[in-house]
C-alpha cells in the first residue's frame, strides 16, 4: 500500500477512458476468455492503457481496468507492480530497459549502464530533464545469445558495446532511429564472427579450414534431431 500511495503523486485528474479504437482492442482480448475469467485479460489491457497514456499506467487507468474486468483495484495494481514492462510513473520518450542478468552482465552490461548514466546524466529509474530518455535495469529479456542488450521502447539492441550504445543514444537524441538487432551484424543468433553455415576465417599460421570441415556441427545437429524423432516414434509406438 505504501508504494500505491506513492504512486498517487502526479496522477492525472478524472477518470481514464479508453479511446474507441483501444476499447475495441480491449474487448477483443476480454472475449478470448470464458465468462468469469475476464481477469486473465489484465496484462493486455494494462499494455493498451500504457500505450494510450504515453508509456505509463496512471492510477485512474488501473481503476478503469479493474472495473472492466470486475477485479479489486489492488489485484490489478499487484499485477502492474510485479511486471517491469508496466511503468507506474512517467517514462521518457525513449525508455531504456537495460538487462543486468548474468549472461548480459558477464558480457559487459555494467559498462553499458555506466556509459548510459554518464551520457544521459541520470541514475537508474530517472527521466532526463528534457523528458526524452529514461533508464531502468531489468532481468533477462530473453536475448541472452546476443548479450549484452538493451530494450528501447519496443526494440531490442543487441551485441552492444558502450560505444555502440552511446552512438544509439546520440542518434535518438535527434530522433533518428538506429536499426535495432545485433550491432555487430550477426545474423539472428548465429555464431559470432561469421554468418551461419560459413567457415570461420583461418587464423594466421594455421592450416586453412576447408568448407567440408565446417560441417560436423550440422551433422551433430541432425543426429540430435534424429534422436528426438526416434524417441518420439518409440513413445508413439508404446
Ligand atoms: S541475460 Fe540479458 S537477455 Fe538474457
Amino acid at each position: 500500500m505504501k508504494e500505491m500511495r506513492a504512486q498517487q503523486q502526479g496522477q492525472p485528474e478524472g477518470p481514464f477512458v479508453f479511446t474507441k479504437e483501444n476499447m475495441a482492442k480491449a474487448q477483443y482480448h476480454i472475449a478470448k476468455y470464458p465468462e468469469g475469467r475476464q481477469a486473465s485479460a489484465v496484462l493486455p489491457l494494462l499494455d493498451i492503457a500504457q500505450r494510450q497514456s504515453g508509456g505509463w499506467v496512471p492510477r485512474n487507468a488501473i481503476e478503469a481496468i479493474a472495473e472492466m474486468l470486475k477485479m479489486p483495484v489492488i489485484r490489478v495494481f499487484e499485477v502492474a507492480s510485479f511486471y517491469t514492462m508496466v511503468n507506474l510513473k512517467p517514462v521518457g520518450k525513449y525508455h531504456l530497459q537495460l538487462c543486468g542478468t548474468t549472461p548480459c552482465w558477464l558480457r559487459g552490461a555494467a559498462d553499458l549502464k555506466e556509459r548510459c548514466q554518464k551520457v544521459l546524466d541520470i541514475e537508474e529509474g530517472e527521466v532526463t530533464v528534457d523528458g526524452k530518455f529514461s533508464l531502468v535495469e531489468v532481468e533477462c529479456l530473453g536475448a541472452c545469445v546476443n548479450a549484452p542488450m538493451v530494450q528501447i521502447n519496443d526494440d531490442f539492441y543487441e551485441d552492444l558495446t558502450p560505444e555502440h550504445l552511446e552512438k544509439i543514444l546520440n542518434e535518438l537524441a535527434d530522433d533518428r532511429l538506429c536499426p535495432p538487432g545485433s550491432q555487430i551484424g550477426r545474423q539472428g543468433s548465429a555464431p559470432e564472427g561469421y554468418p551461419f553455415g560459413e567457415v570461420a576465417p583461418a587464423k594466421k599460421g594455421s592450416t586453412p579450414q576447408k568448407k567440408s570441415e565446417g560441417k560436423p556441427k550440422i551433422a551433430t545437429e541432425s543426429k540430435a534431431k534424429t534422436k528426438v524423432k526416434q524417441a518420439k516414434g518409440d513413445a508413439d509406438a508404446s
